[in-house]
């Protein structure tokens, strides 16, 4: 390409670049763009996306434990919350605009970090004597499986779509407790679901505390507490999700 052609090339990026930028302030979403083009604002909007995350599992959890009290309770649940169809539309847009914003920023966080390492040497080495991975990358592992976990939970009972299930229709009164059971009863399922609840309990161990520092919250009164209440929370998630792998099946075949 010669300079002319360039140069014209250039201004044809410059002034779509410009009206990009001139929508993106209209609409007054400037702020939120220049904070994503910083690594510190990339981990600080990680960090909220992933503690609105965790008041997600919180509600999930206690909707999910209805499952102990038996068919009747978990169908009503599920019915008031499918009658509020507006309320749960824009819940579920959000939940799922706070997942990818979440997996967009650990890919982006993450390739930042290799890119800011220069041999194999930094590449391998933590801040921990003796570990080869670092919390980081473990973060990252644990996410993927967290996240693959996700898809296939959504296939599952979000969408009713796994072949081999004994599903009912979404329009009979008891689907939501009937496709929830059978799909535990599975044995692959319950493999998949207890392993996925296992690193998803992994994940928040470090993660949770991990949120409120890349937030701006770092004490030295505190942290050690948030720290301990971050395992703490991670082994609840984890349990209480698991327990309702190895027992609900058992208790309603
Ligand atoms: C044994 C454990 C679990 C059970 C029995 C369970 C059950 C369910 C059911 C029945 C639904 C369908 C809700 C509906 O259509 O209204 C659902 C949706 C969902 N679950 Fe789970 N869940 C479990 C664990 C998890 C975990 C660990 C996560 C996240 C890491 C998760 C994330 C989701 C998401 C994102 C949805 C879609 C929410 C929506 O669109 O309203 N679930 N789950």
């Amino acid at each position: 390409m010669n300079a002319v052609a360039a140069a014209r090339s250039d201004n044809v990026t410059d002034s779509s670049t410009q009206s990009r930028t001139g929508l993106i302030d209209r609409l007054g979403l400037g702020w939120f763009f220049r904070l994503l083009s910083s690594s510190i604002g990339q981990k600080f909007v990680m960090g909220v996306t992933g503690l609105l995350l965790c008041g997600f599992l919180v509600a999930h959890l206690a909707g999910n434990m209805l499952l102990f009290v038996g068919e009747k309770s978990f169908n009503e649940y599920a019915h008031a919350l499918h009658a509020q169809w507006e309320l749960l539309a824009i819940a579920e847009a959000g939940l799922l605009l706070l997942f990818l914003a979440h997996i967009y920023l650990a890919f982006a966080t993450t390739i930042g970090n290799l890119k800011a390492r220069t041999n194999t040497y930094t590449l391998r080495q933590t801040k921990v004597p003796g570990r080869i991975i670092g919390a980081n990358s473990w973060m990252f592992i644990s996410g993927s499986v967290v996240l693959g976990f996700v898809i296939l939970h959504l296939i599952d009972l979000r969408f009713a779509l796994r072949s081999g299930i004994d599903y009912l229709v979404e329009s009979d009164p008891g689907a939501p407790f009937h496709n929830t059971v059978a799909v535990l009863s599975n044995p692959l399922s319950r493999v998949i679901y207890f392993v996925g609840v296992i690193v998803l309990g992994v994940h928040l161990s470090h993660g949770f505390s991990s949120a409120f520092q890349s937030v701006g919250f770092n004490h030295p009164k505190y942290t050690p507490m948030i720290k301990i209440l971050g395992k703490i929370f991670a082994v609840v998630i984890a349990v209480g999700f698991a327990s309702i792998v190895v027992f609900v099946p058992g208790m309603w075949k």
